[in-house]
């Protein structure tokens, strides 16, 4: 594999890929309709302004830069604005990709890797979930994702793509070079929102729900450094030419910190004893999300290297602060 086309490549996690496929002397060019990205992150290759429902945009791209993979990262991310708008999510998430993959299929482009989520697995049985498990979303945008894993896997059994679907769990830090990091201006997510507040750009944090049925009441999850996730996708990547068969994976490190936790270490990081209130359950929330990984280091032999929650939030800290 030589040339990658990325969409959502100025994003968060897109941005973090396309660096690092640059600095591994890939050929890169970005896809990206800038919503949510931003021109500045893409540090490799020619950006494309335009979106996934631009047949013929994507038609001229995909023919001109020939990619000999298509890294998939355009999407919309945040669980409760699914809930509130989930047409959104399915017009993006899962319509968008459907276009995708059909122009890729015309220009005769047969290698995908695709952005997944643990939040295809809704309420699992069984902790850590391995790929296995049950797929019973409970939120629209797990739906949304679920939707093209399903596509996937019928189209390539058709023989039209191979695949690696990438099942992210929650992906956090920032690039320790300190080049990128998170640009959200209104952050959703756990630990920009905790460092936010930090900074004093919020008031308080809000801590959402404090009785669920876990040791101290807050949600779990199995927080991954941005680098260990973008690191998988160049070995999916290199994967796919050698093997028969399309793949899915866990990524995650396998085990989990609750909300107080998170709070706790972003306290210390930060030197700051930020206000904290507790309020209700957020919709569409899952209790607890831990990914089994093996599969992952096994088969594609994936070791991370930044498996410690006080650095990711470090990384995240300084990139806070540089903004
Ligand atoms: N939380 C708060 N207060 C906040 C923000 C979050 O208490 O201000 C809590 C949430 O309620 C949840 C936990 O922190 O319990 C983590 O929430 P995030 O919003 O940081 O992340 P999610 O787990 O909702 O979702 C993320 C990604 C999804 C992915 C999922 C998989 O956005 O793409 O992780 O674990 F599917």
């Amino acid at each position: 594999m030589k040339r990658v086309l990325v969409t959502g490549g100025a994003g968060y996690i897109g941005s973090h890929v396309v660096k690092l496929l640059g600095e591994r002397g890939y050929e890169v060019k970005v896809y990206d309709n800038l919503s949510t990205g931003h021109r500045e992150s893409v540090l490799y290759g020619d950006l494309i302004v335009g979106d996934l429902s631009d047949t013929k945009l994507l038609r001229t791209t995909l023919t001109d830069f020939a990619p000999d993979v298509v890294m998939h990262f355009a999407a919309f991310i945040e669980v409760e604005e699914s809930v509130r708008q989930p047409l959104k999510y399915y017009r993006n998430n899962a319509c968008n990709t459907m276009n995708l993959l059909n122009v890729m299929q015309e220009c005769g482009i047969g290698n995908f890797i695709f952005s997944s989520t643990a939040a295809v697995y809704g309420l699992p049985e069984f902790t850590p979930v391995s790929e296995d498990a049950p797929l019973v979303p409970i939120n629209p945008y797990g739906q949304s994702k679920r939707c093209v894993e399903g596509a996937l896997m019928d189209i390539s059994q058709a023989g039209a793509v191979k695949y690696i679907s990438l099942r992210y769990f929650n992906v956090a830090g920032a690039d320790p070079d300190g080049k990128l990091g998170q640009k959200y201006e209104n952050p959703t997510h756990l630990i920009t929102r905790a460092l936010k507040t930090a900074k004093g750009e919020f008031e308080k944090f809000q801590m959402f729900g404090t009785d669920y049925p876990t040791p101290d009441g807050t949600c779990i999850r199995d927080y991954i450094h941005v680098t260990d996730l973008v690191e998988a996708h160049i070995l999916a990547m290199e994967y796919l030419p050698g093997s028969d068969r399309s793949g899915i994976f866990n990524l995650g490190y396998g085990h989990g910190y609750s909300v107080r936790e998170v709070i706790d270490i972003a306290k210390k990081v930060t030197g700051t004893d930020f206000r904290v209130e507790e309020t209700g359950r957020r919709e569409g929330d899952p209790i607890e999300l831990v990914a089994d990984s093996s599969r992952i280091r096994k088969d594609l032999g994936w070791r991370p290297g930044y498996d410690d929650l006080e650095f990711i939030i470090k990384t995240a800290w300084d990139w806070e602060r540089s903004l």
